[in-house]
């Protein structure tokens, strides 16, 4: 099994991903879940992940709440797509409680304790993630991989035209994330966008016949009415199934600098702009979005 920390900030699509990560416990080992303010504010996004773990009968995963805010903004752009609460107005018993440690020394400890074998997912703004980098200075050279969601290579954002949402809230953290030295493999809109949850892929996922499936389907469906698109759960679904994806090698810079480019992904790719530049990144481009959507179906059958 390979150890997995998921870094987030639920959010639909990040309640998706925990929830699929979860669903593959003879795959994966999640260690822990740390949370970041995001889409919506830190105590919801924390609350939000204790829910999912209760939903799934899970209340041992630790949950570690993390950064209330970007680095350098003093708040967060926050989401609108993801209702009120982020959970799509889906009401999950959320009781239980953080574990005491801060997020960022959840992040550190954990991977020095496994040197070599965590692999970070970051589906949510990069604060922790970075926050544990700069505190840690041999974190980086330990890390497995880190998996993230963000960012646009080649096509437009989704917060503005430059930057997605996740790198556009804390851009200065992408880039310490980004100029660390830890081996990224990147899910942008560049794949996410093409993961859409049609009618036809939902009608399969409403024939789970189990209260996880049947939450899963109502969070998915109200989400969907603002933005269809399940991002954070290729990330997931890439460790279990990596034959799903293609992708290709790139040399990835982020844009924190104030202005009308501010967040955006800059990828350097083929040989032209490679040459002499050692690639730090994997960006995912295409996806057998069907594939996904069994595979996500195949393991939510599996819960009660
Ligand atoms: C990303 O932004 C958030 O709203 C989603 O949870 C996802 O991580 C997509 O741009
Ligand atoms: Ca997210």
């Amino acid at each position: 099994t390979k150890k997995i920390i998921i870094d987030c900030d639920p959010g639909v699509d990040d309640a998706i991903a925990i929830m699929l990560a979860l669903s593959a416990s003879e795959e994966l080992e999640l260690l822990g879940i740390t949370t970041v303010a995001g889409n919506v504010a830190l105590d919801h996004t924390t609350r939000n992940a204790l829910g999912i773990c209760n939903l799934l009968g899970r209340s041992d995963v630790g949950v570690y709440a993390g950064c209330s805010r970007p680095l350098m903004r003093t708040t967060g752009h926050r989401s609108i797509m993801h209702g009120a609460e982020g959970l799509g107005g889906v009401v999950l018993d959320t009781s239980g409680t953080p574990r005491d440690a801060h997020a960022i020394d959840f992040i550190i400890d954990t991977v020095m304790a496994n040197p070599g074998q965590v692999t970070l997912c970051p589906i949510g703004p990069l604060t922790n993630v970075a926050m544990a980098i700069v505190k840690e200075p041999r974190l980086a050279a330990n890390i497995d991989q880190i998996v993230f969601m963000g960012g646009a290579a080649f096509r437009p954002g989704n917060t503005t035209p430059a930057a997605e949402f996740n790198i556009y809230v804390d851009p200065h953290s992408a880039h310490i994330v980004a100029t660390a030295g830890a081996p990224l493999v990147m899910f942008g809109l560049d794949v996410t966008n093409t993961v859409v949850a049609t009618p036809g892929r939902l009608k399969t996922l409403q024939q789970l016949d189990n209260d996880a499936g049947r939450q899963a389907v109502a969070m998915i469906s109200a989400y969907a009415k603002g933005d269809p698109c399940l991002h954070d759960p290729c990330v997931i679904a890439w460790l279990l199934r990596p034959e799903l994806f293609t992708g290709i090698e790139a040399f990835l810079e982020i844009d924190s600098s104030p202005g009308i480019n501010q967040g955006r992904t800059v990828a350097c790719v083929g040989e032209r702009h490679l040459a002499g530049t050692e690639p730090n990144c994997w960006i995912i481009t295409g996806a057998d979005c069907d594939g996904i959507f069994a595979l996500l179906s195949d393991k939510f059958n599996k819960l009660t």
